[in-house]
């Protein structure tokens, strides 16, 4: 077995903010170790430089060799724009492998078109379930999975859920948590707290949460979102709130007719922050509200306690042995959650295994040897 010469290609796919932080430590294992080339496909799915260009510049991800610059757009034309815009860059470059992360829009169109064309497909974030078809992110996770040939998770529960889907025990590999290892490596260079919030006019208080809310079945009903804003008002009379808007969100609060709410001292409101600023913040709050995913999983790696404002998650380590706890919407529950944090200080957790930092060093150790060696 000889060892080609010039390096083989993969193509990375990266669309929207967390897919950044995921494709960031799998680029600096794959060029340190340099058997395999990375080309980046940016598919444009986040373009506005707050949720896109700043995470390029906090996380040292190389430039894209190629922007699709779909932006935004209803799920069927977003899909099919990646699909369409892909698929000659695909026949150009004939990479060995696609790789995708996580479980947005540009990851399931990039798989697909790969996979329809033979190109092995890797999925990096993988067996990751909510039990919810309702979610966008829960339709594209179980399709990628499906068509995937190489799939990484994060934690066990993931290997169990793929095999209840039918998918071969030798295509799994439990290698930890890349978004881990992007915490881990910037973790000394996060933006303090304090300038964060300096920059944006306030002063630093002794103690604050932080929210974050995005998801359509939050922030896109009238009714959900003023509920779920009047829970967490309750908290921000107690403990101030620093938030940073999300596009959506904002532009969701504003036709609720709920700005008037969200005013200091309560509440902070922050434009979205970059990644090193974000890191700051959520490593130094003394609680966090979300209905992220990513965020359930840097807030158990940080060991600061999580409220999730979903009914359901699909990262269960971080309730298990994290500090995340699955609030879901209703007021009154958020309200005894935080009198319960109150008391208790909140949930103190332990790092789930392999989420050690080393996750894309794993990754590239079997795709290098997947896919650098010829016969
Ligand atoms: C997407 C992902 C979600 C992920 C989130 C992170 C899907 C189905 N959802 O949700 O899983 O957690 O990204 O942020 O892929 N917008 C801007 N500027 C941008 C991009 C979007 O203003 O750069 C606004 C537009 O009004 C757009 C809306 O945000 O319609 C939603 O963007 P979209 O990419 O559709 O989904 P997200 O809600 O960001």
């Amino acid at each position: 077995m000889s060892r080609s010469r010039s390096p083989f290609t993969i193509v990375g796919i990266v669309g929207a903010r967390p897919n950044f932080v995921k494709i960031a430590p799998i680029a600096a294992a794959l060029a340190a170790d340099g058997r395999l080339h990375l080309q980046l496909v940016h598919t444009g799915q986040h373009y506005d430089a707050a949720l896109s260009d700043s995470f390029f510049a906090d996380l040292s991800i190389p430039r894209p060799d190629i922007n699709l610059e779909v932006g935004s757009g209803s799920h069927a034309v977003q899909t099919a724009e990646v699909m369409t815009r892909l698929e000659p860059v695909l026949d150009r470059v004939q990479p060995a492998a696609v790789l995708v992360v996580g479980d947005v829009n540009s990851t399931i169109a990039a798989a697909l078109v790969a996979a329809k064309k033979g190109i092995p497909v890797v999925h990096v974030e993988a067996g990751l379930r909510s039990f919810d078809r309702r979610m966008p992110e829960e339709v594209n996770r179980v399709l990628t999975d499906q068509i995937s040939d190489l799939l990484f998770v994060t934690e066990s529960e993931a290997i169990t859920n793929l095999h209840r889907e039918g998918i071969s025990p030798e295509k799994i590999f439990l290698v930890g948590n890349v978004m881990i290892d992007a915490l881990r490596g910037h973790l000394k260079r996060a933006t303090s707290a304090t300038t964060t919030l300096r920059q944006a006019g306030f002063s630093l208080p002794e103690r604050f949460a932080v929210l974050t809310l995005h998801r359509p079945s939050n922030v896109d009903h009238l009714g959900t979102l003023t509920r779920l804003m009047n829970g967490i008002a309750g908290i921000a009379s107690e403990i101030p709130v620093v938030f940073p808007v999300h596009p959506r969100t904002a532009e969701r609060l504003s036709a609720a007719g709920l700005s008037g709410i969200l005013a200091p001292p309560s509440f902070m409101l922050l434009p979205p922050l970059g990644y090193l600023e974000m890191l700051g913040l959520t490593s130094s709050a003394a609680l966090v509200l979300t209905d992220s995913g990513g965020i359930q999983e840097e807030t158990t790696a940080l060991g600061v306690p999580c409220f999730t404002l979903r009914e359901n998650t699909e990262r269960p380590a971080t309730v298990t042995e994290g500090t995340n706890t699955v609030i879901g919407t209703d007021p009154a529950r958020l309200l005894a959650a935080y009198a319960e944090f109150k008391t208790t200080g909140g949930k103190r957790g332990r790092i789930p295994e392999l989420w050690d930092g080393k996750a894309a060093q794993r990754i590239t150790a079997i795709l290098a040897k997947k896919f650098s060696e010829v016969e």
